[in-house]
């Protein structure tokens, strides 16, 4: 078999890497050479200023955001700058995540100047949202006092002014990943640019699990609204082919695969690559491709799903490396090293033995500023859902807990995080009202931010927490449905908004009646 197929990024064919999961499939991407050559083509298209948006789609692990790391790469290699935003929604992000990261890279890799003028006034603007802007431009104006519907009109033509302005002398990609879990107003920012880019030299590539869009899924209506736009184009992928496979098993191990091991995996797992992936790992580290002549059918060597191969390669790891990623998982799919070792208590020097070890094992990898992150979400879950309930409970508080002492002096940016653990941890005898008055900041936080849709997000999440605590707080009650009906209407939810006032007019009503 030849071996082809080395990503630009990639390293050496040959001998095996080396015996760690680390380097085993490190830099190795095989096939997809027609939706590379779609993507580039679009990538084209901008660089000479006809703006593109780009849907790339999939099944979990299919590829999506190896893919756009191969793009990336593309573009750097044609002089493009490219941006990375990731939506998260394993740890309570707050709203605009993933443009607040963009926008973040943008400005800490450019000069100040620079910075000025692609935002022009609308620094102003995004300042709101990303505050480094204004630790940045130093003499910056306040925000305009301009209504709040004005307002949110003024922060997404500030966006999209300010992508525009950065684009125009090199090109630049934006990618946003985990779209699926993107808060609304991020999509509907999306969609506002999606509308102003035609002339644009910008890419924008999203990727999204499509299984995971359903009807009802917020997504949903962006997708419709953003196809109906003549910029976007959508790109599906499907699983790698047996030959692809058989590729991918030859380059990572570096040897030609045992007699039926390929068409078995292949079958095994329709060439879902992080499937593929997981298996090669485990036999590799289980050293089963060593003594493949022991094995008697490869069907009974390999696990029957991916949720299997990981637990069966998480288990070759020392109890302690699994106890410590459990709580890391519930921290969320990124977390910094002050919470887990907080948490976790374990002493510094012992937490970096341990995560090394599971650095080691390709299992998680280091991010920036003593930051960590699941090299992919499919881990995270598995760890997550293999928590009992109780446990996962008493670890959202304890996460609560730590991230509350961490962040005293300035919470505002962390009290969505707050807020989805105290929240997590109230279901089962967690301190209810803290979570609800968490939800109520984070809600008021985010209308702050003209963040609409989330700040009735946190609202519902509130009321909901109220009934489950069973106090008749109705004044509270009260409070939180004008919060709510308040926070509908400005998103839009009119028919919604109009039936919570009714709701709490209803109650005014008793209570008056009562109180007489
Ligand atoms: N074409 C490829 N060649 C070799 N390896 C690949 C290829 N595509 C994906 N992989 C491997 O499979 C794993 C899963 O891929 P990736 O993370 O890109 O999936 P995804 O579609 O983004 O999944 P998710 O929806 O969970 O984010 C990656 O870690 C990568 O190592
Ligand atoms: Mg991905």
């Amino acid at each position: 078999m030849t071996l082809v197929g080395i990503s630009p990024t990639g390293a050496e064919s040959g001998a095996p890497r080396d015996s760690s999961g680390r380097r085993l499939a490190a830099g190795i991407f095989v096939g997809r050479e027609r939706e590379l050559q779609d993507l580039q083509l679009n990538m084209e298209e901008a660089l000479a200023g006809r703006g593109r948006l780009v849907l790339v789609a999939g099944e979990p692990g299919i590829g999506k955001t190896s893919i756009a790391h191969e793009l990336a790469a593309h573009a750097r290699s044609r002089g493009l700058q490219v941006l990375w935003g990731r939506c998260d929604d394993s740890g309570g992000a707050p709203a605009y995540w993933p443009w607040v990261q963009i926008i973040r890279s943008f400005v800490s890799d450019a000069a100040p100047l620079d910075v000025t003028a692609a935002m022009g006034p609308g620094a102003a603007y995004i300042a709101e949202i990303v505050p480094d802007v204004r630790d940045w431009l130093l003499h910056l104006p306040p925000r305009p006092s301009l209504d709040l519907e004005q307002a949110r009109f003024r922060l997404f033509d500030s966006v999209t002014t300010f992508f525009r302005n950065a684009a125009k002398e090199h090109g630049l990609v934006v990618m946003i990943d985990d779209l699926h879990e993107a808060d609304k107003p991020s999509l509907l920012l999306l969609e506002f640019l999606t509308r102003q880019i035609a002339e644009a030299h910008l890419m924008v590539v999203c990727l999204y699990r499509d299984v995971e869009v359903g009807r009802e899924h917020p997504l949903f209506p962006t997708l419709g609204e953003l196809s109906r736009e003549p910029v976007t184009s959508r790109l599906r992928l499907r699983g790698l082919g047996e030959r692809e496979v058989g590729q991918y098993v030859e380059l990572t191990t570096g040897r030609e695969p045992p007699a039926g091991l390929v068409e078995a995996v292949y079958r095994r797992t329709d060439g879902n690559p992080f499937f593929v992936m997981e298996i090669v790992r485990l036999l590799h580290e289980e050293r089963t491709l060593e003594h493949a002549e022991r094995v008697r059918s490869w069907g009974t060597a390999i696990p029957e799903g991916v949720r299997a191969a990981i637990v069966r390669r998480l288990d070759l790891l020392s109890p302690e490396c699994n106890r410590l990623l459990r709580v890391a998982a519930v921290i969320g799919r990124e977390f910094g090293i002050d919470v887990l070792e907080r948490v976790s208590e374990f002493s510094r020097e012992r937490l970096l033995e341990v995560l090394d070890e599971a650095i080691g094992a390709g299992i998680i990898t280091e991010s920036q500023g003593w930051r960590y992150l699941f090299s992919h979400a499919l881990v995270r879950d598995a760890l997550y859902e293999d928590l009992t309930t109780t446990r996962r409970l008493r670890l959202h508080r304890q996460v609560g807990d730590v991230l509350e002492a961490l962040h005293a002096a300035r919470p505002e940016p962390y009290l969505a995080e707050f807020a989805h653990h105290f929240s997590a941890a109230a279901a089962q005898g967690g301190d209810v009202s803290k979570a609800i008055g968490y939800s109520v900041r984070a809600g008021e936080r985010a209308a702050v931010l003209m963040a609409h849709e989330d700040a009735a997000r946190h609202y519902e999440l509130a009321l909901r927490l109220l009934e489950l605590s069973g106090a008749s707080d109705s004044g509270r009650l009260l409070d939180l449905l004008l919060m709510l009906s308040d926070s509908l209407w400005r998103a839009g939810e009119i028919e919604r908004a109009k039936a919570v006032s009714l709701h709490a007019v209803e109650m005014a009503r008793n209570l008056n009646a009562s109180e007489l």
